[in-house]
C-alpha cells in the first residue's frame, strides 16, 4: 500500500486528510486526425489548429465504451496505489455518456474489478464531473466514513456528437481517466474546493436526453438541438470559460490560505487551448503553469482531468508539496475548482509489489466468474420458483 514521505506539524497530524495516491488513464486504440475529420465534414486542419489547439481526438470503436475505458484507467490507477479491489469503499463515475441511464457506469466497473465492498454511483456535472466527483470522496473520506475511494472521469462524447455539425463535433473525444484517493494522517492532499453553478445557462451547452421536457415526437428540443446529440453555443460558452477558470482558482486559494502565485502547476479542463492562455492571462500566471494536452485528445469532456494529471505526473511536472490547481467548467452551467497539496508516494512503492498485483489479478478473474454465478443462481432460482407456483 502507498506510504508517504514528508511530515507535518503535530496539530494537524491527527486530522484526516484525502491524499491522491494511485492514477491511470485510457484512450481507444483510434485516433482520428483533423485531416481525416475533413474528408466527411467541410473543415480543415488549419482552421480547428487556430481556433482551438486540437489535431487529433481518439474515438472509440464497437468493442470500447465508457464503462470499458474506465475499467481500464481504474486498473491502472489501483496498480499505482498497490491496494486491492476489495479495499476501496467508493466507486465514483463522473460522465455525460454514461453505458445506461442506469444501472451506473460505477456499478459495472465495481463489478469487473471485484470490488464487493464498495458502493457505485454516477455523477453528472458535464465538464466539471470530475472536480465534483473528487471533492465529493475527499470529504467523505476527511468525514471518516470511508477509507479509500476511485474517482473516475470517462466519456465516449463520440457517440452523442452530431458528426453533421461541424463547430461541435471537432472539439471532443473519448477517454478515461482514474484516481484512489485515500485517507491518511499526513497533511495535505486535497486543501479546498469551489463548486458552483448557473443554471441559467443550460441552453448554452448540453444533450437532451429520456426525460426532457422538450422530447417530443419530432425528436427534437425547442432550440433545434436533437435528443441525445450536443447543442452549444460556442462563443457565450468560451466568454464564460475564462471568467469561471480565474474566478474560481482565486477562491479556492483564499479558501485554502495560498497566493494565486504559489500554484505549481494548473490542470484545466482541455476544452480549447485559446481558453487556457486566456485564462492564464487573466491570473497573471506563466502560460507553462497551464498543463495541456488538448492537441493529442481534444474535449474529452469530464475525462480531460485525470487523463492531463497521468501526463503530467509522467512528465514529472508534478513533484512533493507542489500545490496543483485542478479546474473544470462546460455545461451546467457548472464549474469547479480544486487545490491540492501534493504527497507522493515513495518510488519504491510507485509499482507495487509483484504480490499484490498477482493478488489483483486473481481479484478481476474471480469478479466475472462471481457476476456470472450470481446471475446463473438468479436465473436456476427464479426457474425453481416458477416450477413451485
Ligand atoms: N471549420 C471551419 N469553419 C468553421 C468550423 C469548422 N469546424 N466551425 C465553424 N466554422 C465557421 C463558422 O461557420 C463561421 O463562419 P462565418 O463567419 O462564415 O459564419 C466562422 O467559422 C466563425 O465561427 P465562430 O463560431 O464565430 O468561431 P469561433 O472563433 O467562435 O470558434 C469554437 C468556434 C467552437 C472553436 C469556439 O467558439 C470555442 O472553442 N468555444 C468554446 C467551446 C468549448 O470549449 N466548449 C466546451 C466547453 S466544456
Amino acid at each position: 500500500m502507498a506510504t508517504f514521505s514528508g511530515g507535518g506539524d503535530k496539530n494537524e497530524a491527527t486530522e484526516r486528510h484525502a491524499h491522491v495516491v494511485g492514477w491511470g488513464m485510457a484512450v481507444p486504440e483510434s485516433a482520428l486526425t483533423n485531416e481525416e475529420l475533413s474528408t466527411f465534414v467541410e473543415t480543415s486542419d488549419e482552421w480547428i489548429f487556430a481556433r482551438t489547439g486540437i489535431r487529433q481526438r481518439y474515438i472509440a470503436d464497437e468493442g470500447e465504451s465508457t464503462a470499458t475505458l474506465a475499467y481500464k484507467a481504474a486498473q491502472q490507477a489501483l496498480e499505482v496505489a498497490d491496494i486491492l479491489p476489495t479495499d476501496l469503499d467508493l466507486i465514483v463515475v463522473a460522465t455525460s455518456t454514461p453505458e445506461n441511464i442506469f444501472p451506473s457506469t460505477a456499478s459495472l466497473v465495481q463489478d469487473w474489478l471485484n470490488a464487493h465492498d464498495a458502493g457505485a454511483f454516477d455523477l453528472s456535472a458535464a465538464c466539471s464531473g470530475f472536480v465534483y466527483a473528487l471533492n465529493m470522496a475527499a470529504d467523505s473520506i476527511r468525514a471518516g466514513s470511508i477509507q479509500s475511494a476511485l474517482v473516475i472521469g470517462a466519456e465516449t462524447m463520440s457517440r452523442i456528437l452530431d458528426w453533421q455539425d461541424r463547430s461541435t463535433c471537432i472539439l471532443f473525444g473519448d477517454g478515461a481517466g482514474a484516481v484512489v484517493l485515500q485517507a491518511s494522517e499526513v497533511p495535505g492532499g486535497v486543501l479546498s474546493s469551489v463548486l458552483r453553478s448557473d443554471g441559467a445557462g443550460s441552453d448554452l451547452l448540453g444533450i437532451p436526453s429520456v426525460g426532457s421536457i422538450d422530447a417530443d415526437d419530432s425528436r427534437a428540443s425547442s432550440n433545434g438541438a436533437k435528443l441525445y446529440k450536443m447543442y452549444m453555443a460556442g462563443s457565450e460558452v468560451f466568454r464564460f470559460a475564462t471568467r469561471v477558470i480565474s474566478e474560481s482558482i482565486e477562491q479556492t486559494c483564499t479558501a485554502a490560505g495560498i497566493q494565486v502565485n504559489d500554484i505549481d502547476l494548473v490542470i484545466p479542463h482541455q476544452a480549447n487551448l485559446r481558453i487556457l492562455q486566456a485564462a492564464a492571462r487573466k491570473l497573471g500566471l506563466d502560460a507553462d503553469k497551464f498543463m495541456s494536452n488538448v492537441e493529442r485528445y481534444g474535449n474529452t469532456s469530464a475525462a480531460s482531468i485525470p487523463i492531463a494529471l497521468c501526463e503530467a505526473i509522467e512528465q514529472k511536472r508534478v513533484q512533493d508539496k507542489d500545490h496543483i490547481a485542478l479546474v473544470g467548467f462546460g455545461g451546467g452551467l457548472a464549474w469547479a475548482a480544486m487545490l491540492i497539496r501534493w504527497g507522493v508516494p515513495e518510488p519504491s512503492e510507485q509499482h507495487g509489489s509483484m504480490f499484490n498485483r498477482q493478488r489483483r489479478h486473481v481479484q478481476y478473474r474471480i469478479a466475472k466468474w462471481r457476476s456470472r454465478s450470481r446471475r446463473w443462481r438468479r436465473r436456476v432460482n427464479r426457474k425453481v420458483r416458477e416450477i413451485r407456483v
